[in-house]
């Protein structure tokens, strides 16, 4: 589906420059045959705190929150679309979180640009089901993208999906249990289970208003750094 460009989206997103990257052109001039750009973090943040990746945030309300409650943590939001890339970028601005980095990119790319085994965490919430068989390679827990994932993850890193997708759910768990991730925490309503410390997305708020079960499964790898 193409998305209506914004209005002033270009001002906005200048406006709120050094709070994301566009590695979507990055990813369109990168040759095949290069090396890998991989981002520093040090320089970036000005520090070595951990690092936490959300992949698909929206406009942002999650890893906003998220990054207000751990000012000692790094966060790398990515998102494919720049109409709500600029909302999330402009919340962070807003809020003073220098914590967090946008990146525009489709997650494909990342592997191109997050150092090997530099995530402690990866958060995916609410991510498109693409319930179409002929789309599932665009599906977040396809085994391609978790395979990826396991080689920007930690030893010992956790994976935290949430949904309302019952079959994109199912689908997620046993793309999971294949490709060698552990569930260690699997809820089937989380909030009739009474998750502590969760962060409502914006997504989340939506079918919460409609009645409607949020699933949510905690993954570990267990990671050999190759
Ligand atoms: C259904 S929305 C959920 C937004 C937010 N996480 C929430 O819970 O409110 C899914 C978001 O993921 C983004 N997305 C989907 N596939 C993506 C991909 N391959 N790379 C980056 N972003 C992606 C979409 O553009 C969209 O903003």
């Amino acid at each position: 589906m193409r998305m209506r460009r914004k209005k002033h989206l270009d001002e906005r997103l200048s406006d709120c420059a050094g709070r994301y990257i566009n590695l979507r052109a990055e990813a369109v001039r990168f040759d095949a045959e290069e090396q890998p750009k991989y981002l520093c973090f040090r320089d970036l943040f000005g520090n070595d705190n951990p690092v936490e990746l959300e992949i698909g945030c929206g406009k942002g309300g999650f890893i906003c929150e998220l990054a207000a409650r751990n000012p000692d943590v790094n966060f790398l939001a990515v998102e494919k679309y720049a109409n709500v890339l600029v909302t999330a970028c402009e919340a962070a601005q807003e809020q003073g979180l220098d914590n967090i980095l946008f990146l525009w990119c489709d997650a494909e790319y990342l592997p191109r640009f997050i150092p090997p085994h530099s995530v402690r965490r990866l958060y995916l919430n609410f991510s498109t089901p693409f319930p179409k068989k002929r789309q599932a390679t665009h599906r977040l827990t396809h085994p391609h993208f978790l395979q990826m994932y396991k080689g920007l993850l930690t030893p010992d890193a956790s994976l935290i999906q949430k949904t309302d997708g019952r079959v994109f759910f199912q689908y997620s768990l046993e793309q999971l249990s294949r490709t060698g991730y552990t569930l260690q925490s699997v809820s089937l309503d989380l909030h009739a289970d009474g998750i502590e410390d969760n962060i409502v997305t914006e997504y989340e708020r939506r079918f919460m208003e409609q009645g409607l079960p949020i699933y949510r499964v905690e993954a570990t790898i267990h990671n050999e750094k190759e």
